[in-house]
């Protein structure tokens, strides 16, 4: 399929429909003003908090683009940006493939199970671009799913605060203010990580899409009172050898519970898929 879906039917700009204008939203869409205006405009913004869209429309050139419903956005769209924290992103999603738009997923967590949403856009003839978030190795990982994965290990590092109103830390009655160097909060599979640490779910999903190896997925949380920054360490054992990445995060301005990289590459994706230049895998 054309990396230039729009310009195949004769419109000059790709039409950008932006679901959710908190802090993932809000950013891309100014971006896709700053950065890729040759190639793409916003052309919708829904909120479920009308008073988000409204304030986000004071910083997009194009005038009235505040619509009253998702339907009202799909119809001005052809691609969507999902970037809404809702119990229903699943569906939200599969309404914007039935209505064969092409979708940005931001909440890779809610599809970590992603075959059916992956399939359905197949079917459609649309394409679901997942960013690779707040972790470095992405590529890597999908070639090296080409053969076998013996295994992968996840390990996320946040400061002690990041643990502060963590349930299974509560329950466990894990005192954080006794931990004095780097100390392993859960080793386990991604099933019961992203029970225990739903914070970590957007980074455990996009491994395990990349990977198609989610059983192989180890995921260990530790904490320290040395960690200033939240870091995620990947390490790839398979056929192809070994690579271990690592990112130090900082956050979002706007969100302190987002990475800026997340959002750094949401925009890049975006730019190569406007552009119908990837680079990497
Ligand atoms: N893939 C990654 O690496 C990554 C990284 C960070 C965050 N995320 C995910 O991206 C999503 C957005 O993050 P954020 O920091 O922008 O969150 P945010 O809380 O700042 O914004 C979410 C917005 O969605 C809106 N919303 C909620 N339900 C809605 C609905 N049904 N319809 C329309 N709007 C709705 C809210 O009102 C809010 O304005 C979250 O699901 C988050 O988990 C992904």
């Amino acid at each position: 399929m054309s990396l230039f879906p729009l310009k195949a039917q004769g419109r000059s700009k790709i039409r950008v429909g932006i679901l959710g204008c908190g802090a993932i939203g809000s950013r891309i869409a100014k971006s896709i003003k700053t950065q890729c205006s040759d190639h793409a405009v916003v052309s919708a913004l829904f909120d479920i908090n009308p008073a988000k869209a409204q304030k986000l429309q004071k910083h997009i050139p194009q005038k009235n683009v505040v619509k009253r419903s998702y339907q009202e956005l799909l119809v001005s769209s052809d691609l969507v940006v999902e970037a809404v924290n809702a119990p229903d992103t699943h569906q939200l999603v599969r309404q914007a493939l039935l209505a064969k738009k092409d979708v940005l997923v931001m909440s890779v967590g809610k599809f970590i199970e992603g075959a059916s949403i992956l399939k359905l856009a197949q079917k459609q003839g649309v394409r679901v671009l997942i960013p690779s978030g707040a972790i470095a190795g992405v590529d890597a990982i999908k070639a090296a799913s080409l053969q076998r994965i013996d295994q992968i290990t996840l390990t996320t590092r946040k400061p002690v605060y990041g643990f502060a109103d963590n349930a299974y830390v509560q329950e466990r009655r894990i005192n954080l203010s006794q931990i004095k160097k780097e100390t392993i909060l859960f080793d386990g599979n991604v099933r019961e990580a992203v029970k225990c640490f739903p914070q970590n779910i957007n980074v455990a999903a996009t491994i395990a899409l990349a990977s198609n190896a989610k059983d192989k997925l180890r995921i260990r949380i530790a904490t320290s009172p040395e960690f200033k920054v939240n870091s995620h360490e990947i390490e790839v054992v398979g056929e192809f050898g070994r690579m271990v990445t690592k990112t130090e995060n900082v956050v979002c301005p706007d969100n302190p519970k987002t990475s800026y990289l997340a959002v750094l590459s949401a925009i890049r994706t975006l730019k190569e898929y406007f552009q119908g230049v990837k680079i990497g895998t």
